[in-house]
C-alpha cells in the first residue's frame, strides 16, 4: 500500500510518499527557516500563507520523486493520504488537511488524520523496522518534549511531558538571546564541544510531586542571569557561528547548557525504566538530532543492556514520511477518518 503524506503543523511543508509504512519513495521538505529567522522565531500568519504558497508544489515534486522508482507511476499508485491534524498551528493545520480532503476527495480514496507526536514516533520504524516494544519513546522537538511507555504501535502511555517550555525551545530562546540565529538547536550543537560543559553550574529541576515530567524554563532563567551578572555581550549577526569567532565565555555557557538539557533527558528516561518492562529506547523529534544527546544516550542506555534508537536527522526534524508511516498503520487496518476531519492545535495523544 502507497500512502502520501503530508505535514504543514509548524515552519516545514512536506510531502512524502511511503510504501507498505516503511519504504519511503520520495521525501520532500520545503522548509521556512529563511523566513522566520529575522523574527528569532515561528510567526504563524506568515508560516499558514507560506504553506499555501508551497504545498501544491512540495505534492507534485514527492510524486515526481517517487515515480523515479520502478513501482510508481502516479496519481492512481495512491491508496490513501495520511495529513497531520494536530498539535500545532491552527492555520497552518487547516492549509494541510484542506489540501489532503480535497485531494482525497477528487481521487475517491481514504484519507487518515495523524498526530504529529504519533509521527515523530513512527519515524523510528522507517529506519529500524527491527526495534522492539514494549518501548520508551521520547519526544523532544521545538514545540514537545514528551516520554510515552509504548507497549505497540498505536498504544500509548503518557509518562512525563514538559511544564513550560520545550527542549528545543530553551535552546532556540538561548541562540536568540545572545544573537546566535535561529534555529538555535543545531548551532549550539556544533558550538557546543568547544566549550566546557561544567563551566557553569546548572541544577536538575526538582518536580515536588515526584512525577517524570520535565521543566526547562529554570535552566533557560539562569543561563539568561548568568548572561547579565558576567555581562556576555550578545554577538552581531555578521560574527561566523564558528567556534573561533564566539568567545569563550559564550562557549562555555552554550556547552554547560547543552550538556544540563542533556542530563535532565536522559535522567527522566532512566527512572522510567525502573519497574517497566522495556526492549528498547526511540528518541525522535528535532533535538533527537543533537550529538550530544546521541551519544550520551548511547552510552548510558546501550551498557546497560537496551537497545537505542534515532531516526536519521532528515526524518529527526518535521517531515512527511514519518506522518505517511503512522497513518499507513491506520489505513492498512481498513481504518480512515470522515470528511468532518478537523484540525486540533492542542491533539493529545493520549485522551
Ligand atoms: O521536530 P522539529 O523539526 O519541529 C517541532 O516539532 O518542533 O524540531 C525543531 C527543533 C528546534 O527547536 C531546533 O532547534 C531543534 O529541533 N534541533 C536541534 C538540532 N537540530 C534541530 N536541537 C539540538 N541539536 C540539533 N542538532
Ligand atoms: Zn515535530
Amino acid at each position: 500500500m502507497k500512502v502520501l503524506g503530508l505535514e504543514t503543523s509548524c515552519d516545514e511543508t512536506a510531502a512524502a510518499v511511503v510504501q507498505d509504512g516503511r519504504g519511503i519513495l520520495s521525501s520532500v521538505v520545503a522548509s521556512q527557516v529563511a523566513i522566520h529567522a529575522d523574527y528569532g522565531g515561528v510567526v504563524p500568519e506568515l508560516a499558514s500563507r507560506e504553506h499555501v504558497s508551497n504545498i501544491d508544489f512540495v505534492v507534485r515534486k514527492s510524486l515526481w520523486e517517487a515515480a523515479q522508482s520502478e513501482n510508481f507511476s502516479g496519481w492512481k499508485d495512491i491508496h490513501g493520504i495520511a495529513v497531520t491534524c494536530g498539535p500545532g498551528l491552527v492555520g497552518a493545520l487547516l492549509v494541510g488537511v484542506s489540501y489532503a480532503k480535497a485531494l482525497s476527495y477528487s481521487l475517491g480514496i481514504p484519507l487518515v488524520g495523524v498526530n504529529h507526536l504519533e509521527g515523530h514516533i513512527c519515524s523510528i520504524l522507517l529506519d529500524h523496522p527491527e526495534a522492539e516494544f514494549p518501548a520508551l519513546s521520547l519526544v523532544v522537538s521545538g514545540g514537545h518534549t514528551s516520554l510515552f511507555y509504548v507497549t505497540q504501535l498505536g498504544s500509548y502511555q503518557s509518562l512525563a511531558r514538559t511544564r513550560d517550555d520545550a527542549a528545543g525551545e530553551a535552546l532556540d530562546k538561548l541562540a536568540k538571546f545572545l544573537g546566535l540565529g535561529y534555529p538555535g538547536g543545531p548551532i549550539i550543537d556544533r558550538l557546543a564541544p568547544s566549550g566546557s560543559p561544567t563551566a557553569v553550574p546548572f541544577s536538575l529541576p526538582k518536580i515536588s510531586d515526584g512525577s517524570l515530567d520535565f521543566s526547562f524554563s529554570g535552566i533557560k532563567s539562569a543561563a539568561l542571569r548568568h548572561v547579565r551578572l558576567h555581562e556576555i555581550a550578545p554577538l552581531d549577526s555578521f560574527t561566523p557561528q564558528e567556534p573561533e569567532a564566539t568567545p569563550s565565555s559564550v562557549l562555555d555557557l552554550l556547552a554547560s547548557y547543552q550538556h544540563s538539557i542533556v542530563d535532565q533527558l536522559l535522567d527522566r528516561i532512566a527512572r522510567a525504566l525502573k519497574g517497566r518492562a522495556v526492549r528498547s529506547i526511540q528518541i525522535s523529534g528535532g533535538v533527537s538530532c543533537n550529538h550530544e544527546l546521541r551519544q550520551r544516550a548511547r552510552d548510558r542506555f546501550e551498557s546497560e543492556g537496551f537497545a537505542v534508537y534515532f531516526p536519521r536527522p532528515n526524518l529527526s526534524t518535521d517531515n512527511a514520511a514519518m506522518i505517511a508511516a503512522a497513518g499507513s498503520l491506520r489505513l492498512e487496518a481498513g481504518d480512515s477518518d470522515p470528511w468532518a476531519l478537523s484540525v486540533d492545535p492542542n491533539l493529545p495523544l493520549v485522551s
